[in-house]
């Protein structure tokens, strides 16, 4: 899988984006993701990517044809299965979403900045609008970032242990089971006995029943989906 993200903090991509999990799966051909600069595809010596709103509102706007120019170039070399714009009006972001698109040859993140964007590109550019949440960021990198890992973590092969991705919280919208590691008592607080008693089927039953408790509790709106 290929993503594209276009931005104008390139700076605020590089470590999210070339650690652990995604610096090893682009190591391992499971995925490849460039960042593109939007100051690289303005024309006047100043770079400019940004100017002031029609209407004569406070902030400013980024402007049209540095987007387009960078989106364009990139459509003439390859087709893209979708252009997401990220920003806190998109719609919300989860699971369902992320295994969507790990799902996809080619993405485009466009990272929403200052005031907003030129509305056309919205309208004639962006196939899907992406918001991580309910509340409002500095810019779209951290959500970016944040689609990245969600997906490419997913990749089939990405992980190593793929069991280990569709056993996540949220696949078949359950919560994680709780996990334990040596020692089996710390501080006089016990490892359940059921993980120590090697029989596995009864394991699996309570990892299971501990879900769906987790879930009962805390994301009730998780198991009336
Ligand atoms: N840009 C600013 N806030 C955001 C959010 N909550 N999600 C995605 N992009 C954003």
């Amino acid at each position: 899988m290929r993503i594209d993200i276009i931005t104008v903090v390139p700076e605020l991509l590089t470590s999210p984006l070339n650690e652990s999990i995604l610096k090893r799966a682009q190591e391992s051909g499971h995925a490849e993701i460039y960042v593109h600069n939007l100051r690289d595809y303005t024309t006047d010596n100043r770079r400019t990517v940004d100017d002031y709103p029609f209407g004569g509102e406070a902030g400013m706007v980024m402007k049209c044809e540095p987007v387009f120019r960078c989106i364009e170039k990139l459509k003439s070399e390859r087709d893209y299965d979708e252009i997401i714009f990220t920003s806190p009006d998109g719609i919300t972001y989860n699971q369902h979403e992320a295994n969507r698109l790990s799902l996809m040859k080619n993405i485009i993140i466009l990272c929403g900045h200052y005031k907003g964007i030129d509305y056309r590109i919205r309208e004639h550019l962006i196939t899907r609008e992406i918001s991580i949440g309910d509340y409002v960021l500095t810019g779209g990198e951290l959500a970016a970032c944040v689609i990245a890992d969600s997906v490419v973590r997913i990749i089939p092969g990405a992980i190593g242990d793929e069991a280990s991705a569709l056993t996540d919280c949220f696949q078949d919208n359950l919560l994680a089971p709780p996990v334990y590691t040596r020692p089996a008592e710390f501080n006089g607080w016990k490892v359940p006995d059921v993980l120590l008693s090697g029989n596995f089927a009864e394991i699996e039953k309570w990892q299971e029943e501990m879900a769906y408790a987790r879930t009962k509790e805390l994301r009730p709106d998780l198991l009336e989906e």
